[in-house]
């Protein structure tokens, strides 16, 4: 990992499991010269979606927002580049679908506020990042590795 680099945490909700948006998301990430260091297909349960979901305690929305992300799978990533907590918070685009630019992630394929396919760590939050990576993924799941075409095209 160079000086410049960071890691940020990434994740597929529910809503962009269930509507086959996996490979979609990766490949804007993937396209966009971030570099996938850890990955897990999981379910979220209870304790893990109210301790990722913590600082929203109070809001009227936690319920369904626990509700919603323990309904079904997820598809929880690392990603790492130059920026990567902004830079994927960018792409990704306003919370809600209706609000978010054309080109972002929920801009293009959101739905709505609950159902807003994917989320990234936030960038204005200090910290928000590694927290996030360390509730998700123990050090071993994370791998280390060069990217590079060299040797591996013609
Ligand atoms: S806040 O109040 O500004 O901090 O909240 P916000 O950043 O807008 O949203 C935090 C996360 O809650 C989700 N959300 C909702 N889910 C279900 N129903 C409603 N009404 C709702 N409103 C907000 C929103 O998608 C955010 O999820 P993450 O995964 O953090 O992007």
């Amino acid at each position: 990992m160079s000086h410049h680099d960071e890691r940020t945490f990434v994740m597929v909700k529910p809503d962009g499991v269930q509507r086959g948006l996996i490979g979609e998301v990766v490949s804007r990430l993937e396209g966009r010269g971030l570099k996938l260091v850890g990955a897990k297909f999981m379910r979220i349960d209870q304790d893990l979606a109210e301790e990722h979901y913590g600082e929203h305690a109070d809001k009227p929305f936690f319920e369904d927002l626990v509700g919603f992300i323990t309904a079904a799978p997820v598809f929880a990533m690392v990603w790492e580049g130059a920026d990567a907590t902004r830079q994927v918070r960018r792409m990704m685009g306003a919370t809600d679908p209706a609000e978010a630019q054309p080109g972002t992630i929920r801009g293009d394929l959101g739905l709505d506020l609950g159902q807003n396919v994917i989320h990234g760590s936030d960038h204005e939050d200090e910290g928000a990042n590694e927290r996030e990576i360390a509730l998700f993924f123990d050090d071993e799941e994370l791998v280390n590795w060069d990217q590079s075409t060299e040797g591996w095209v013609y």
